[in-house]
């Protein structure tokens, strides 16, 4: 038994100073150690001994027990220390390496020029209303005197949910959605997506942008609408810049206008750009129609207004010299990273 306790140990001790990884470290201890292990077998096979043999092999036994128990301890300390140590080799932060390059984000043309737009027209007091996409036939055309079967309706046909709920082609329904709430002095613009059904070309989308400009209150006059427009373009174009106004018709203003800058490029000489014109179209306006008024109960014998509707896309091409409408809906890195 003396020999056996011997060889148990040589071997327990052995094993453990090859042990790599705490997985074995613990069969190891198992073997040797647990209930059912080589060295509680010996213990539990000790009533076979004599008298004198019992406390000198249980000595011995515990001996052993001690020495396994210490070399397992000592492997256990050793182990986590070689764990740690490739840990923190594994993890070691090369502070002089290149960092990964995060490419940096710009706001789209369109949302360049809007917000130049906002600005200016905060600047003049002015708030921001919004109004539905999905919009009732009535506040598209109807409150806006343009009854069923009206010609103008014809050159903004749009995409009809039912007979009643269409895509709005213009942001103008907005003016009618204000004065409905508020009643003058009143002073908004109305930045929004509008739908019509065209045919994308490179002046044409089904899907473009404009912002509404709405000015009602006592003694409003054309006079108003002309200054307005010509500090808003001078904002966006530079202070050489002139406008000038075509009349026009629209059902919901008289009178009406349609309104050009003075091309940036030649000053008005007529170039490339402004295609020998000299000028270039980017709204429309008027004198807000009694009959809208009258529709939002305002007395238009006491108050009178303005309204613009400017062309975003357009604004965008003429500011930053964009010949294709289909380039600001794309979405070429290439194109965008230009700005
Ligand atoms: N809503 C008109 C259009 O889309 C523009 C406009 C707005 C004209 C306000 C006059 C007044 O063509």
């Amino acid at each position: 038994m003396k020999e056996q306790l011997q060889s148990i140990a040589d071997e327990a001790l052995s094993m453990l100073e090859k042990v790599q990884d705490m997985k074995s470290l613990e069969e190891i201890r198992v073997t040797f150690l647990g209930k059912k292990g080589k060295l509680t077998a010996i213990l539990k096979g000790m009533g076979a001994l004599s008298k004198e043999e019992r406390p000198i092999v249980g000595q011995m036994a515990n001996d052993v027990r001690k020495r396994l128990e210490e070399a397992i301890q000592n492997a256990k300390t050793k182990l986590i220390k070689k764990e740690r140590a490739e840990k923190i080799s594994r993890e070691v932060i090369d502070v002089t390496m290149p960092g990964t390059f995060i490419p940096r984000g710009k706001k789209h043309p369109l949302t360049l020029v809007l917000d130049e737009i906002k600005e200016v027209f905060l600047g003049m007091g002015y708030e921001i209303a919004e109004g539905p996409e999905v919009e009732l036939d009535y506040y598209n055309f109807e409150a806006l005197n343009t009854p069923k079967n009206h010609p103008a309706r014809d050159a903004q046909d749009t995409f009809y949910i039912n007979e009643n709920v269409v895509l709005r082609t213009q942001t103008s329904p907005v003016q009618v959605r204000v004065m409905e709430k508020k009643k003058p002095p009143i002073k908004i613009i109305c930045p929004g997506r509008v739908y019509r059904s065209d045919q994308v070309d490179a002046t044409h989308s089904p899907i473009f942008h404009q912002v509404e400009g709405l000015v009602v209150d006592k003694g409003i006059t054309m006079g108003d609408l002309i200054g307005t427009l010509q500090v808003f373009a001078r904002s966006l174009f530079g202070e050489d810049t002139k406008i000038r106004l075509r009349p026009h018709h629209f059902p919901f203003t008289e009178p009406s206008a349609e309104v050009d800058v003075s091309c940036w490029e030649c000053g008005g000489k007529g170039c490339r750009i402004c295609k020998n014109e000299g000028w270039i179209e980017i709204l429309g306006a008027g004198m807000v129609h009694p009959y809208v008024l009258e529709v939002c109960d305002i007395d238009p014998a006491v108050y009178s207004g303005f309204a613009f509707g400017l062309g975003v896309e357009r604004t965008a091409m003429a500011r930053f010299n964009i010949n294709d409408l289909r380039l600001l809906f794309e979405n070429d890195i290439r194109f965008l990273k230009q700005f």
